[in-house]
């Protein structure tokens, strides 16, 4: 099998997960150079994969303005910085791994695909979901026929209180105009994965939701700016930055690692960040504008309707299924834990359906599976159909920019016309 050689552009936290992958499979996969600007993460790549200095960039422009030595680039920079890398790595002929969104632009997104298509380069969009085995087993019982025809889907994401707090109010998601909406920038995994069990186009959207609660009038009175400036409702907060960042999640690398920029960070380092940075900031006092809440309801091909919900106001950080078919009922609940039921209608038995849990690997193990699928696809070992066409990906990420249309405006949205009309 041949190895794929691949460029790191941006070395945050996915572009650590998805690297750590060479170090796992030497044979698959193997960082040849990275571009990334804080000194830190990029000597980080550098040590971790034995990368020669003259392949170590600060920028993506620096290593994109040079002929084509690599077979890929992994694009994992932030939202709004994926698509002029993206469009530089497609003119030299680069196969690609691209962070989702692929733009908060919906215009952006469907160049980037024709481009791909033009040149004849692969563009995998990370949509991790379509590489564990919660949903492709969910695909394959759907296509099997077992459940006969799917007529209603009730699909939830479960953010998790402090997730949201974490990323969609204290952290990078927080503001809609410095990344993405939050049915892009976190439910854009949802609207692809509904879409590709259905198998079938969406034709319209409607959706409903807000920022609800952290808003400023909600702040409790008399509290300060910060946590860690010794805030009376700390005891009584469910998102004290203090409790969760300098004790229950301290060893935690996701979070440590945002809040401080560094991995590994000594207690030291979190509580100056909490001083100054942005995780330390309570949350209802944050620069935030991204909805805690929303509703979307899609009407697909063959009368198939579909309701999602999103929540930041839940236990834990899971994904709940409900697929209704004309011959039997499926349901799932992916999260710490897996389980898929199988109901049948004709025979009136239920059946637990036998989900791997995935011993290491974030996302249910779509992590490492679209890890996999990259290293496969460019050396010819692809076998699966979880894997998408970027046009795919790009039609998918039409179905959040319409919700979030339908949300501002109130309006149901034809899904062609609006595609049409970004194009325009
Ligand atoms: N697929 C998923 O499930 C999933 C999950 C979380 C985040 N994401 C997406 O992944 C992307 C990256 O998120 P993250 O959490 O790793 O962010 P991050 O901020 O940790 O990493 C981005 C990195 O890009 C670097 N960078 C900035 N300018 C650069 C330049 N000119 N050249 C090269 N690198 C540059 C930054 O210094 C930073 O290290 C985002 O678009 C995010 O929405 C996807």
């Amino acid at each position: 099998m041949k190895k794929v050689s691949t460029i790191l552009i941006g070395a945050g936290a996915r572009g650590i997960i998805y690297s750590s992958y060479a170090i796992k499979h030497p044979d698959e996969l193997q960082v040849v150079a990275v571009a990334e600007p804080d000194d830190f993460r990029r000597n980080y790549i550098k040590d971790k994969h034995g990368i020669p200095d003259d392949m170590c960039f600060s920028a993506w422009k620096e290593v994109l303005s040079l002929p084509k030595f690599a077979d890929s680039v992994m694009i994992c920079t932030q939202d709004k910085m994926h698509y002029e890398p993206a469009m530089a790595a497609i003119e030299k002929g680069y196969h690609i791994l691209l962070e989702k969104p692929i733009s908060p632009s919906p215009r952006e997104c469907i160049e980037i695909a024709e481009a791909a298509n033009a040149k004849g380069v692969n563009v995998v969009v990370c949509h991790v979901l379509r590489y564990t085995s919660f949903f492709s087993k969910i695909k394959e019982i759907i296509d099997s026929g077992a459940i006969g025809d799917v007529v209603s889907i009730m699909h939830s994401e479960n953010v998790g209180f402090y997730h949201q707090a974490h990323s969609f109010v204290r952290g990078n998601w927080r503001n809609s105009r410095e990344s993405s909406p939050m049915i892009l920038a976190k439910s854009c995994h949802d609207t692809d994965i509904i879409q590709w069990l259905i198998g079938k186009e969406c034709l319209k959207i409607s959706s409903f939701g807000s920022l609800k609660h952290f808003r400023r009038e909600n702040a409790p009175e008399n509290t300060p700016d910060r946590c860690i400036e010794g805030c009376r409702e700390a005891s009584r907060c469910p998102y004290d930055a203090v409790k969760f960042y300098l004790r229950e999640e301290k060893n935690n690398p996701w979070f440590s690692q945002a809040v401080t920029g560094v991995v590994g960070p000594s207690e030291e380092q979190i509580e100056e960040a909490l001083k100054n940075g942005p995780y330390g900031r309570c949350v209802y006092k944050c620069d935030n504008d991204v909805v805690d809440h929303q509703v979307v309801n899609m009407q697909f091909e063959d009368d198939i309707t579909v309701s999602f919900t999103m929540s930041a106001f839940t236990p834990q950080i899971d994904r709940t299924i409900k697929i209704m078919g004309t011959k039997g009922e499926l349901g799932g609940k992916m999260g710490k834990e897996m389980s898929i039921v199988l109901h049948d209608f004709l025979t009136k038995t239920e059946k637990k359906i036998e989900c791997e849990l995935p011993a290491s690997g974030g996302h249910g193990g779509g992590d490492v599976g679209i890890m996999k699928a990259f290293c496969r696809l460019l050396n010819g070992n692809y076998s699966s159909n979880a894997l998408s066409d970027i046009s795919i990906s790009a039609t998918n990420h039409m179905l959040s920019f319409a919700a979030e249309e339908s949300r501002i405006s109130g309006r149901v949205i034809d899904i062609k016309e609006f595609s049409k009309f970004v194009m325009s």
